[in-house]
C-alpha cells in the first residue's frame, strides 16, 4: 500500500442482498459518501472529507480484497465467508441477513435416510462447507459448482440434491424442493484485513464500537 491509502479505510460492501443494509448501519455511525450505491457503475466512492473509500463489489469477492488488503474492512455473509476460507479477522456479527444453510431434494424423489443419497451429485455453490457437513457423516459425494439458481440443479437432472441458502423458503417451495438437512446459520459479518486491524487498530476499533452502540450491543 502507498502512503495516501494509510489515510484512508477502505470499505469493500457486497452487492445485491446485503448491500443496502449495511449502507444504512455504516451511514448511522457517519460513514456515508455522496451517491454510495450497488447500481452505481462507478465502483469506487470516496468521501474526502471524512477519509473513507468504499468498494463495491462481487458479493463472492469481498473476502478476496480483504485478505489482500485492497479494502481494510468488509461486510460479507458467514456462508460466503466460510466458503472463501480466507485469512481474516472476523470482527462483529452483524445480526442482518439472517438465512442458513441446508440440503434439499425434490419431493418426489425423496429418499428414506440422509446416508440413502451417498456417492450422488450435490449441486451447490458452497462445494467447501458442503463437503465438511457430509463427511461427518461419512459421505462422499460429487460436487457441482454453481454460481446461481442452485435450486435448477435438480430439476434438469444435473444433481439429486443441493445444498443452498434458504432466507423466506420461497424459491424451495416454488420449485417442489424440501429441505432434508439443516446445515448451519449464517448473518453478515464485519470482517477485517489481519495487517489493516494492527496499522489502524484505533479507527477500527472506534468504528467496532460505534457499530455496537447503534446496534444496541452496549
Ligand atoms: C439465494 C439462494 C436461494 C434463495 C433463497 O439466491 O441461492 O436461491 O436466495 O432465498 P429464499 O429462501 O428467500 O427464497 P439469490 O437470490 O442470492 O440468487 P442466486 O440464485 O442467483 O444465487
Amino acid at each position: 500500500m502507498n502512503q495516501p491509502d494509510k489515510e484512508y479505510l477502505t470499505v469493500a460492501l457486497p452487492k445485491g442482498k446485503l448491500f443496502g443494509l449495511s449502507a444504512d448501519l455504516f451511514a448511522k455511525i457517519g460513514y456515508t459518501a455522496e451517491g454510495l450505491s450497488d447500481q452505481s457503475r462507478k465502483l469506487i466512492i470516496t468521501n474526502e472529507e471524512k477519509k473513507i473509500r468504499f468498494i463495491v463489489s462481487k458479493t463472492a469477492d469481498v473476502p478476496t480484497y480483504v485478505e489482500y488488503g485492497a479494502a481494510d474492512i468488509g461486510v460479507i455473509g458467514k456462508d460466503v465467508l466460510l466458503e472463501s476460507q480466507k485469512d481474516v479477522y472476523e470482527l462483529l456479527d452483524l445480526g442482518f441477513g439472517k438465512c442458513h444453510l441446508m440440503m434439499a431434494v425434490p419431493k418426489d424423489r425423496k429418499r428414506a435416510r440422509l446416508a440413502d443419497y451417498a456417492n450422488t451429485r450435490v449441486a451447490t455453490k458452497f462445494p467447501h462447507i458442503a463437503e465438511r457437513f457430509f463427511s461427518q457423516y461419512g459421505m462422499q459425494m460429487e460436487y457441482i459448482k454453481l454460481n446461481g439458481s442452485i435450486e435448477l440443479g435438480p430439476i434438469v437432472g444435473l444433481s439429486e440434491s443441493i445444498v443452498d441458502i434458504v432466507e423466506t423458503g420461497t424459491t424451495l417451495r416454488e420449485n417442489n424442493l424440501e429441505e432434508i438437512a439443516y446445515i448451519m446459520d449464517a448473518t453478515a459479518r464485519l470482517i477485517a484485513n489481519r495487517v489493516s486491524f494492527k496499522l489502524k487498530f484505533d479507527r477500527i476499533s472506534a468504528m467496532v464500537q460505534d457499530l455496537k452502540t447503534v446496534m444496541g450491543q452496549n
